[in-house]
């Protein structure tokens, strides 16, 4: 079984992004993370970045037919994209959102998401381990 990894905007830019928030390490240990987490329960996994919302939503439809499940951080694209909420709905896939910050505590912008609307669960504020915990979710919701 086959799962997309999607990060949205800036997360490229870990380890140097208001550090204090998002943790030293950088974007690289994140996808270290996620291939091993995905890795150990079995998953073939791609990990995939972009600071395009149009990128995004070509990504996910690409994934129709191809994946068997999504985990996305769509970052700030998850306060304001309804294409990204659209394409995750067009393919069905079944998705989960990551955040590693806890959003409801930040600013009352970052309690909207879109792409939550689409997802059938969401982890927020537990670092790179939401990312195990999204795919643990979709170990066990898949089988
Ligand atoms: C984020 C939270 C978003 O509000 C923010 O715009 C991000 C990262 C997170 O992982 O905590 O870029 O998705």
């Amino acid at each position: 079984m086959k799962i997309l990894v999607i990060n949205g905007p800036n997360l490229n830019m870990l380890g140097i992004r208001e550090p204090e928030l998002y943790g030293k390490q950088d974007y690289a240990a994140l996808v270290a993370f996620a291939e091993n987490a995905c890795a150990e329960l079995g998953f073939e996994c791609e990990v995939f970045q972009s600071n395009h919302e149009g990128a995004i939503v070509d990504k996910i439809q690409e994934g129709y037919g191809k994946v068997d499940g999504i985990i996305i951080n769509p970052a700030a694209y998850t306060h304001t994209s309804v294409a990204i909420l659209d394409a995750l709905k067009a393919v069905a896939i079944p998705a989960v959102e990551v955040h590693l910050t806890d959003v409801n505590s930040r600013e009352d912008f970052r309690k909207v998401s879109y792409a939550g609307m689409a997802c059938l669960k969401t982890y927020a504020g537990f670092g790179f381990e939401g990312y195990r915990m999204a795919a643990e979710f979709l170990k066990n919701y898949l089988k």
